[in-house]
């Protein structure tokens, strides 16, 4: 287990470049060497806290893949596995064979899992709405069943469930700010204390978490999002709904003036755990795609909302978990939805193409060195894989 001194934000910042370099040495044919930085995973660990990123199955067959995952990460969530498009194309039958392999793979690395997501409004089986917009008197039971036969199959596996993923749609015009959605079509605002109570009975020994993007954002539909966010938690855990964490993604865009208000971020996240609810950081990366210049100058603003947006939430004790949406710029999702005008490779997360540290990987490392302890849980040793 390689240790090595913590990393200051000066040295990241003086020399994060640099140390990016100097982080790995590649050898043809052969997995890159990490030398003198000790895993994400252990400097998370160290703090009481968790480090994740979002995978599919097919790339865990990659050698390259694999042990950069396994070496760094303490925790996976399947992309796209565990909705219910994927999941159920036709109706009634079930297709859990990525999930369980990212479960299977979890297991046998001493990793933990968490679940996403159980509703959202995309990637639907395409029978669902008219389904449920037929049935109303059903919509209630076969919610009920979808996320029994989801949350029932990995009972006691899963660290924590994405109940509810993005609910929140100021644009939808509704005065609670919920996204006029096919559950809330067909059930009203009931659907997410079901779902939550659902997943409860299903699994409970998980983590419940409410999932929701734009928290960070300066504009004011991010300010609407925050308060529309916080009312509808406010309400779930008066009434005794069983929600214990907020989801806050993080899909940071530096290249757009305002996407990221640190000072509104401090007090939406405050806000949260003052009404007792954990923390988690649920879909990290930054795009560059309106970035121009240098990849170095580009890697340098995508490192440095990272620090920026991470100094933020981890402050707070209440956070438990940091994840990131992809671990390498060679399979993210931001290229194919957030094309460069260059038709460049979007370089929004901790590796490249090549498998290669960047400053975002130093900012990370970096921030979770700078971390407050979690009281009671640091040191907690990372699982070994
Ligand atoms: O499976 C089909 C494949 O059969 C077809 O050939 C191909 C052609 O385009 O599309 C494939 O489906 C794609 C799917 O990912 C699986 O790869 C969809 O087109 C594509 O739109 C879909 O993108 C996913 C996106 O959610 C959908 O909005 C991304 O992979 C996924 O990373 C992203 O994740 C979401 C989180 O779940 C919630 N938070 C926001 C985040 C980004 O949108």
């Amino acid at each position: 287990m390689t240790t090595s001194p913590p990393l200051s934000r000066r040295t990241f910042l003086a020399g994060g470049s640099a140390l990016a370099l100097a982080g790995c040495i590649s050898v043809p044919n052969r997995d890159p060497i990490i030398v003198g930085a000790a895993p994400l995973k252990e400097r998370a660990a160290r703090k009481g806290l968790i480090i994740g990123a979002e995978v599919s199955a097919p790339l865990l067959a990659d050698p390259t893949f694999r042990n950069t995952l396994t070496r760094d990460f303490a925790m996976v969530v399947p992309g796209n596995a565990l909705k219910w498009g994927p999941l159920e194309r036709r109706r009634k039958v079930l297709d859990f064979h990525n999930a369980d392999a990212i479960a299977d793979f979890a297991a046998a690395h001493g990793m933990m899992m968490r679940g996403h997501t159980l509703l959202w409004h995309d990637m639907n089986p395409k029978w669902l709405a008219k389904h449920l917009a037929d049935r109303r008197k059903d919509a209630a039971r076969l919610i009920r069943r979808h996320i029994k036969a989801m949350a029932g199959r990995y009972r006691g596996r899963m660290h924590s469930w994405d109940v509810v993923n993005e609910a929140i749609e100021p644009k939808d015009g509704r005065g609670d700010g919920l996204r006029n959605s096919l559950f809330l079509k067909a059930l009203g605002r009931d659907y997410l204390a079901l779902a939550f109570e659902a997943a409860a009975k299903a699994d409970p020994g998980a983590r419940l978490v409410f999932n929701e993007y734009g928290c960070e954002w300066g504009w004011d539909v991010g300010r609407q999002r925050r308060y529309a966010t916080l009312r509808l938690l406010e309400d779930l855990l008066d009434k005794g709904v069983p929600v214990h964490a907020l989801g806050i993604q993080g899909h940071l865009d530096p290249g757009s003036d305002g996407s990221l208000d640190t000072r509104a971020l401090g007090q939406f996240c405050d806000a949260a755990a003052d009404l007792g609810l954990a923390l988690q950081v649920t879909e990290l990366d930054a795009r560059d795609t309106s970035i121009g210049g240098s990849i170095e100058s580009r890697d340098r603003l995508v490192a440095d909302a990272y620090a920026r947006f991470l100094d933020v939430v981890l402050a707070r004790p209440a956070t438990e978990a940091v994840l990131t949406w992809g671990m390498t710029d060679r399979h993210s999702w931001l290229t194919g939805h957030f094309p460069r005008p260059d038709s460049g490779i979007v370089r929004g997360l901790p590796y490249d193409a090549d498998y290669r540290r960047k400053p975002a990987w130093y900012a990370l490392a970096a921030a979770l060195d700078a971390a407050p302890p979690r009281p009671g849980r640091e040191n907690a040793a990372p699982d070994a894989s």
